[in-house]
Formats: C-alpha cells, structure tokens, sequence
C-alpha cells in the first residue's frame, strides 16, 4: 500500500483503519467498538476492549516464541556494567516486582512514582505496574526534590521506587535525600518508598516506610496479568505548560498499545528480532515509548543505555554501543549528535567502529537543524530522518513513513502527517493558511490511538489547552508551515515552552522561581538560541526599590534556586538585572522582541510598547 492510500484512509475511515491495526496486538477480549465520542470534546478508542499491556510487552512474545531472544540490553558505561534480559528473564523480573508492589497494597487505578536512574529496575517497575493494571509516573531524575514534591501531591501515589543513587559521567547523585525532601515537601505522603541500593551509595532507609528492593524480590510471588479496559490509564507523565504548575498527560492502555506496535513499523520500518535504540532517558516520552513499549510491543531487543553522547569516555560512545550491540535503529535527539560534532567534527572515531548494522537514524524532540542533518549524511552515508512529536501525542504525528513509502528527505521538515493525524496549519481563528505560509500546526480531531486523554485530575485544563484554542482542532502549541508538495516544517513553539538540550521546560516555572527572591520586583525568562543545546534560558530581572544586591550576587543566588528548585538540567545559567522591562501599555511583557534581541535577530519595535527605548537597554545588555 502507498502513503496516499493508507492515509486516507486512515481519515476518511478512521474506525476501519484502527480495527485493523488493533489486530496486530493481543487483546484480552477484543474491541467490539473502535470510538466512542466523550462529552468533553474527544473521545474513547477500543471502550469495551480489555488488555494487559505488560501482557502485550511481554508474554505475548513469550507465547510467539520470543522467549529466548534477548529483550533488554543494559549497557553502562558509567559503572561499566553490561546485562541482558530474554523476554522469559525479563517477564520472571517483571512479575516478581509485581508482586512486591501488590504485597505493598498496590491494586489496579493506584498510582506509583518511579524516581530512577537508567538501570534495568526502572523498566521492571514500569512494566510491574503494567501488569498490575497500577498506573506509573515516571520521574525524569534529573529534577530537583521541589519538581518530584509537586507530581507526589498531584499523583498522590501509593508508592514510590527510586535508586539510591544515579550518576551522571563520573558524579554521583544520591536520590534518597532527594526524594526524602520531596515528601516531605509533599502535600500527600505516599505509604512506602521502595529502594534499589547500587553499590556507589547506599540509601538511609526510614524504618516503616521504606523497603529494600532486593529484601522484597527475594520473597515476591510473581503474578499474572491483569486484565484491565482499553480506556483505563496506564501512566501520568508530567510535562511543562505554559505555567509553574507541570501538565499530568494521561495515557491509555489500548490505544497505546495499537498505537506504539503501528509506529514501529510505519515510522521506524522495525521488524521483531531488530536492535532498537532510543538513546534518551525512561523520564521522558522517547523512553517511556520507545526503549520501553515500543520496541517490546514489536518483538525488538531494546537497549537501556546509562551514559552520554560525549564523556563517557569519548565522542565514540554512540558507534561503540551501535557496534557491540548491534542496533539497527538508533534514535535520539539532535543535541546529543552536535554535542559529538563539537568534540569530534570529523567523525574520525565514526571510523574506528563497525557500524554496519545501522539502517537508520532518527532525530526528534526539537528541531533538525540541517548542519546536523548533513553533518550525519555526510557522515553516516545513512538515511537521517526527523519526526515530530510531543509528549501528548506518544508516537509520531509527521514522520517518513518508511513502513509503508520513503520519501525523499528535505532538510528542516519532519516530512509527512502520520496516518491518523489530520495535521493542518490554520490562523487563530482554525482557517487553513496556503501553502508555504507559517501559522498555528494543528490536528483536526478526533487524534488517533495513542495520545492524551486527558490532564490528570484536571479534564477542563485539557479542554482549554488543547481543544478550546481552535475549536474542532487539537492544538499543538507549535508554529509552522506546509510546502506545495506536502511537507511539514515545524519551526519552534508559539508559547512559553522552550527546549533545552532536548528537555521540555517551562519559562513560565523559571520565572516562579526567579520572582521569588526577595530583591526581585519583576522578572522574564526566555529561551535564546543556543549552538549545543538548541535553546538555554535567560533571566532579566528588576529590582524592588531599595534592594542594595550586587548584579552579579544576584545572579549567582538566581541559578542556585533555579537549581534547586526545579533541577541542573534548567540550565539556567544567566540573569541580568535591566532598569526596566519592556512591556505594552496594558501591562504585558513583550517577550518575542526580548528573544528577537537575545538570538541576534532581526526586530522591529512593537506597536503596542510604551517606552521603545528600554530595547536599546537590553539590546546592549545581551550584545556588549
Ligand atoms: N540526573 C541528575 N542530574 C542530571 C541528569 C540526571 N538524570 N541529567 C542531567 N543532569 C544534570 C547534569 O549533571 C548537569 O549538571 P551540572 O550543571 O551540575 O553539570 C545538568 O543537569 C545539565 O545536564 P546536560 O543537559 O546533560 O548537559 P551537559 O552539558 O552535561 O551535556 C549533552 C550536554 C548535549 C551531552 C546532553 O544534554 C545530552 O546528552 N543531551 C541529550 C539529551 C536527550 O537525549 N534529550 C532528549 C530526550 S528525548
Ligand atoms: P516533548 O513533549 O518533550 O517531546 O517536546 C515536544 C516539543 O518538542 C514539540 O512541541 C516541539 O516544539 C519540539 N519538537 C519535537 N520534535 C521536533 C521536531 N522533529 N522538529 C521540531 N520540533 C520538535
């Protein structure tokens, strides 16, 4: 079939097209009805299916006759550390931990915070909770006690499993006190707080609370899949809005799983028994869905990598994994390649390894930009392929559909619309714009399988951010434009979201913190350009009157509490104090000129501002 033929159909026939994929996976009891339409303006897929993903991850390649393929390699350069897991292996780790967390009072609905640095227990805890019918909450473990407090209130878990530590190239972090602090702060006091000790720390545990990871698995009593409804949740990963407060994307159990086994083979052109890659972290949505569900959904063997692009020990670090292991597919996020381009611009360490096995490489999670992109082809002499999508959708809204037709590639675009994905760009009021013209990227409802649900605990946020902005359309929060020919060029947020080395951070939160300190009157961050990590944050702050502070005081207690507060990976490494800030005569800081001035580029003095000469202020500020 070609890309025309399968996506309209996928549009025009969208119940057929979904019946069909859900063939693909083993259900409990197959979906009779394919969509239910809900009165919050969206909708159900598979309402009456029953399923266990954990089944489908996992005993189902057990029963194809997987059982002995590797499933889960861990590799770790930092503690120089490798294991793998067959599918049998891992299911006994899997249904183990599963007891233990029902031993814990765990039972299907109860929610579980998984706070964990990149080792094989983080993904027997996901899956445990799959299998449960329990409801996970990764939490990305380069956050601070502040970000986890926040999620433990609003997940109110059962239970929560951390490492005693993680470590970061060759610094490590002690998680425990992290996560002492964080229930503390909490205004919800999970029951227990189950702990993986690693040699490097050992975890204080607090008698009546916490308990030794390997203590209970050597007792646990492993338990079957549980059957659960295709529209139950299956996790809560948080993400940043355009507030302090983080947005909890729900996801599903059916239209998850259909959706994740359908990417893999149209988005990755995966096949069971492929090696398949996705170096990120299990924190973010690229883990949660393709080192995780993704890959095992299909049958592949996924590898779980604890270590850098770079240092550790070197820029070959990518090349060493891909030759040992290998991997087929290796995708990641452009950061991570011009951080080895920095070290190693003439890939001279690419040649001392046999990458052989790779297919393909696929970026995402913040734009390609196309000195990367030829940097790779030039390079690799492989397909480079750049897919768009977020943490609300899951899986890819424009992609290369390799699965079913390779398009050429032009630089800058995430190529097509996924099937299922209607994807149009439109004016604020959900007019098309022509061809070429840049505006708001949305999709016309209902999404296909495997996007949000809803905001946890908070259906109407979800209707006002995603569905009210252009009725009839989920928004997406990103600006850009369609070509003559089709494709799609994602060109960057059209909020106050910015992407740090790959990282999804809230502008909005930075500026919580910052207003907070007590000599700071008023403040704005943005996101600039920057050449590694695509966009670092930016503070201009404005004194209280009277506030005696030294700038460059100031500047230094700033970033420890963004620090702090919400993590190192902020990157938030400057404030500058300014005499004013630039604002409209209502009041409104006019944020797109401050980042007009930060990135070097062209601006024009808005219309709406009532004192231009404050531009000439931070223009000097950010350029001197
Ligand atoms: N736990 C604790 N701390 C963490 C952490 C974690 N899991 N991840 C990052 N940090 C800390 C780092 O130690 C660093 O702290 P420091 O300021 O004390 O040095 C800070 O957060 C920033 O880290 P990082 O973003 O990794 O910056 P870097 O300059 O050390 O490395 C890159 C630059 C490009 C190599 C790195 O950002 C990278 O690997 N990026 C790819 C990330 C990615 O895959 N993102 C996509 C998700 S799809
Ligand atoms: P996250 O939810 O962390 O995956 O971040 C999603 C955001 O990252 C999107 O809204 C985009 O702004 C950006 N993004 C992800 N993939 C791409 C891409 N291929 N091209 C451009 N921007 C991207």
């Amino acid at each position: 079939m070609d890309y025309q033929t399968e996506f309209r159909r996928s549009i025009d026939q969208p119940e057929a097209f979904w019946r069909d994929k859900a063939n693909a996976i083993d259900w409990i009891r197959p979906p009779e009805e394919i969509w239910k339409a809900t009165d919050n303006g969206h909708g159900q897929w598979f309402p009456d299916g029953l399923i266990n993903t954990c089944d489908v991850a996992l005993d189902a390649n057990i029963r194809a006759g997987r059982g002995d393929q590797t499933a889960l390699i861990y590799d770790s350069p930092v503690t120089d550390t490798r294991q793998s897991y067959t599918y049998r292996e891992l299911t006994d780790q899997v249904a183990r931990f599963a007891g233990v967390l029902r031993e814990q009072g765990v039972a299907p609905g109860d929610r579980v915070i998984i706070y964990m640095p990149m080792i094989p227990q983080a993904v027997f805890a996901m899956l445990a909770c799959a299998r449960l019918g329990a409801v996970h909450s990764v939490v990305f473990g380069g956050f601070a006690a502040h970000e986890l407090a926040v999620r433990i209130t609003d997940a109110t878990p059962r239970v929560i499993v951390t490492a005693s530590c993680g470590i970061e190239v060759s610094k490590v972090i002690p998680y425990k006190p992290l996560v002492d602090r964080a229930i503390e702060e909490a205004e919800h006091k999970p029951e227990r707080c189950i702990v993986f000790q690693r040699e490097e720390v050992t975890a204080e545990l607090q008698p009546g609370r916490d308990l030794d990871w390997e203590t209970q698995m050597a007792s646990a009593r492993a338990v079957d899949p549980v059957p659960v409804a295709a529209t139950d949740p299956l996790y809560i990963l948080y993400t940043s809005g355009t507030t302090g407060k983080p947005k909890g994307v729900v996801r599903d159990n059916g239209g998850h799983a259909v959706a994740l086994r359908y990417s893999m083979e149209l988005v990755y052109g995966a096949r069971p028994g492929n090696v398949f890659w996705a170096a990120s972290d299990v924190g973010w949505v690229v883990g949660h869905s393709y080192i995780v569900y993704g890959p095992l959904f299909m049958g592949c063997t996924t590898i779980l990598y604890e270590g850098k692009p770079v240092k550790t020990p070197d820029a070959g670090a990518f090349w060493r994994v891909v030759q040992d292991h290998g991997v087929d597919y290796l995708f990641t996020a452009p950061t991570a390649f011009r951080a080895v381009r920095k070290e190693d611009p003439e890939a001279d360490l690419l040649a001392t390894y046999d990458v052989s096995s790779l297919k393909r490489l696929f970026l995402a999670g913040e734009r390609l930009d196309p000195a990367t992109y030829e940097w790779l082809r030039e390079h690799t002499g492989l397909p480079v392929l750049d897919h768009w999508w977020q943490t609300e959708t899951g899986w890819a809204i424009c992609c290369n559909p390799v699965g079913i037709e390779e398009f050429p590639t032009k630089p800058g675009s995430a190529t097509m619309p996924s099937p299922g994905f209607n994807v149009q760009v439109v004016d604020p009021q959900g007019q098309p714009m022509p061809a070429g013209m840049q505006g708001q990227v949305a999709v016309k409802l209902p999404l296909p399988p495997g996007c949000l649900t809803t905001v946890w605990g908070d259906d109407q946020r979800f209707r006002k951010t995603y569905l009210n902005p252009i009725p009839g359309f989920y928004s997406s929060g990103d600006g850009g434009f369609i070509d003559e020919d089709g494709y799609v060029f994602i060109m960057g947020r059209t909020d106050d979201v910015i992407n740090v080395a790959g990282h999804r951070l809230s502008t909005g939160e930075m500026e919580e913190v910052v207003a907070s300190h007590p000599a700071v009157a008023e403040c704005c961050v943005v996101g600039a350009n920057d050449e590694l990590k695509g966009q670092i944050p930016v503070g201009l702050v404005l004194l209280k009157d009277g506030a005696t502070i030294d700038p460059d005081e100031l500047e230094e207690e700033l970033i420890d509490m963004v620090r702090e507060k919400i993590g190192a990976i902020a990157c938030f490494r400057r404030a500058m104090v300014v005499e004013r800030l630039p604002k409209t005569r209502s009041g409104k800081i006019l944020r797109r000129v401050i980042r007009q001035i930060a990135d070097g580029d062209e601006w024009a003095v808005p219309s709406t501002i009532d004192d231009p000469s404050i531009l000439d202020e931070i223009q000097q500020r950010f350029h001197r």
